[in-house]
């Protein structure tokens, strides 16, 4: 009897990921997408931990795209969030919110095997990181509209 519940309880929960994987799916094309950045200034292998692109316009172009190819379809178009995922115009300006960004990127957002945002570091280097940064702080300024 016990373990029949158990067994149930299970299934429930399966079908509950199944929905947030396919919520993810309907948002278009799960794969991550490289990045070309040979118009950025290389940033070396030490990892940054404040924005180094902050205002540069062709870190912003390139960022632009990289966030509508890899980000848009959970953090929503121009990055005004539909809901889904937390609306990143929000995120402070400081060296701490820098580094929790780069880190947030990296690693993605997994807990308890639940996959609330897939891992980057495989996928986009230190200068799309910083590219895709610098875009989202443009964005800023459409909050107080
Ligand atoms: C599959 C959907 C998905 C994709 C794709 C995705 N994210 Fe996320 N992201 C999330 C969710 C959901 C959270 C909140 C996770 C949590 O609850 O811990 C999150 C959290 C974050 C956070 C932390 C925000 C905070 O306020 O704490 C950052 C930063 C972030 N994402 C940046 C990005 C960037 C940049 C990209 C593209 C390179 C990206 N994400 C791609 C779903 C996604």
């Amino acid at each position: 009897m016990n373990g029949k519940r158990k067994v149930l309880a299970g299934l429930a929960f399966g079908a509950g990921l199944a929905l947030v994987a396919g919520a993810a799916l309907s948002h278009g094309d799960v794969t991550p997408q490289a990045v070309d950045v040979s118009t950025l200034k290389p940033l070396g292998t030490d990892w940054h931990d404040v924005n180094p692109y902050r205002n540069d316009a062709a870190a912003i172009k390139v960022g632009a795209s990289a966030y509508n190819q890899n980000c848009a379809r959970c953090h929503g178009l121009e990055v005004v969030s539909g809901g889904i995922a937390p609306d990143l115009r929000k995120l402070d300006l400081d060296p701490d919110t820098d580094a929790y960004f780069r880190n947030s990127v990296l690693a993605g957002k997994v807990r308890n095997g639940a996959v609330y945002m897939p891992p980057f570091a495989a996928t986009l280097s230190q200068e799309a990181i910083w590219a895709i940064k610098s875009y989202i702080e443009t964005r800023r300024a459409s909050l107080d509209q």
